[in-house]
């Protein structure tokens, strides 16, 4: 669809405080086949439906964007089934952006703006700050067509190909993993989930726009174990666009890398975020299934081509061998984001420690800033002390930083 140039929108004084960039240039597709404006969309998951005995009806919430054909939530919603490029201009979609245009808040976002009006930082400002060039409301104004329409296609995706994953790790659950799958999925689900895999609209809208995707971010599941994902950078390479693409990958590096190494070697940029949540058996506990010897393998196979740094999601189980964490990374020459703080299951979240536990947890954190600050360590330095406050805050509902910059 043409749109004639005075039909754009305009940006209200205060769009400032509730643009994100995200709904102009990015779209997130969940493990069960539901799209979002981004991976904290609130409007995308519905997990609690598969604790149900019998099979429930999976609606979608009246303002998610749609779902693909693949998705458990195709058959009772028939009208919202759509492509990744009729997503991207879903009605949801465009009336996302003119309301964060218009200086409204968007229900889908409140992550991010209970965040804000808490004082954390928010994903919404991390990506702003991340994509400043094209962070820019008079030019996002200008590419929005009265109706809310982008013409171009999203160039940063985040399609989450299925829940395959070796690991069942404690903080972890179904359907985000296939291995909990298969202890705890209900009866009329499968442990295995994949809903892109035979989308041949997906496949193809993919192929015909190689040439404009510019940044990919995989997680899952594990992605060095997802087909989709393998195709996915199969079909970069093949149409030579692998060159033009940013990757940016979570994963629990416990099953070899192999296959993809000679793949990724033609792209721009490979980030790994190495999910490390321990070292030795601390690592072994959390991450369930994992073998302590073959993450350390694959991290040092992989840094040698690689930007790889230490992911670390803080809870109980862990918070007494941060230091061993950061002397490992110390060791290996690696940095450590430790933002991405576990705050559910709720009984894993070290804000439900004990005051006592706290209390010396508080201790602990403290001695490990202040060494982190003598090195010039700033960035789990500062994570750290983000960790501190969210355990000892009166309200530490979703104050943490994501760890997403
Ligand atoms: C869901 S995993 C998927 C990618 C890959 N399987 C991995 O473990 O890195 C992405 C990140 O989420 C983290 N994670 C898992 N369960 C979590 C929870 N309950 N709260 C916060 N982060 C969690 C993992 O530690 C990992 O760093
Ligand atoms: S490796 Fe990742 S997806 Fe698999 S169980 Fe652990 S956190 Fe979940």
């Amino acid at each position: 669809m043409s749109v004639p140039d005075d039909s754009h929108a305009t940006p209200s004084p205060t769009a400032e405080q509730t643009a994100c960039v995200l709904p102009w240039i990015h779209l997130c597709a969940s493990i069960d086949g539901v799209y979002g404006r981004c991976c904290v969309d609130d409007s995308m998951y519905h997990t609690e439906l598969y604790d149900e005995q019998e099979e429930p009806a999976f609606a979608l919430n009246d303002d998610a964007i749609g779902c693909s054909p693949g998705s458990r939530y195709a058959k009772d919603n028939p009208d919202r089934v759509m492509g990744i490029r009729e997503a991207f201009n879903s009605p949801n979609m465009k009336r996302t952006r003119l309301a964060m245009l218009g200086g409204e808040r968007v229900e889908a976002c409140k992550y991010c703006y209970f965040r804000e009006d808490h004082g954390a930082q928010s994903y919404r400002q991390n990506v702003n700050r991340r994509f400043h060039q094209e962070y820019d409301l008079d030019a996002l104004a200008a590419r929005t067509a009265a109706d809310g329409t982008v013409e171009e296609f999203p160039f940063f995706l985040d399609i989450r190909f299925g829940n395959l994953c070796n690991l069942r790790c404690v903080m972890c659950t179904y359907p985000v993993s296939s291995s909990w799958g298969a202890k705890q999925r209900p009866s009329w689900s499968s442990a295995v989930i994949d809903p892109y895999r035979d989308d041949d609209e997906l496949w193809a809208t993919l192929r015909e726009n190689a040439h404009l995707i510019r940044k990919l971010y995989f997680a899952g599941g594990e992605p060095f174990l997802q087909p989709g994902h393998f195709a996915m950078l199969e079909l970069l390479v093949e149409t030579g666009n692998a060159h033009n693409v940013g990757i940016q990958y979570n994963s629990n590096l416990t099953v070899s890398p192999d296959n993809a190494i000679k793949l990724l070697r033609h792209f721009k940029s490979v980030g790994i975020g190495a999910s490390c949540d321990g070292v030795g058996e601390v690592f072994e506990y959390i991450r369930a299934g994992g073998k302590w010897a073959d993450f350390v393998a694959n991290v040092r196979l992989l840094r040698s081509d690689f930007d790889v740094w230490l992911q670390v999601s803080p809870q109980r189980h862990n918070l007494w061998d941060l230091r061993n964490v950061l002397e490992f990374a110390r060791t290996e020459g690696l940095e450590v984001d430790l933002a991405n703080v576990v705050q559910w299951p709720q009984d894993l979240s070290v804000a439900s420690l004990s005051a006592e536990e706290k209390a010396r947890a508080t201790q602990e954190l403290t001695d490990l800033i202040a060494w982190c600050a003598e090195l010039g360590w700033d960035k789990p330095a500062t994570h750290l002390d983000a960790l501190r406050s969210f355990m000892n805050s009166l309200d530490p509902t979703r104050l943490v930083d994501d760890g997403v910059s």
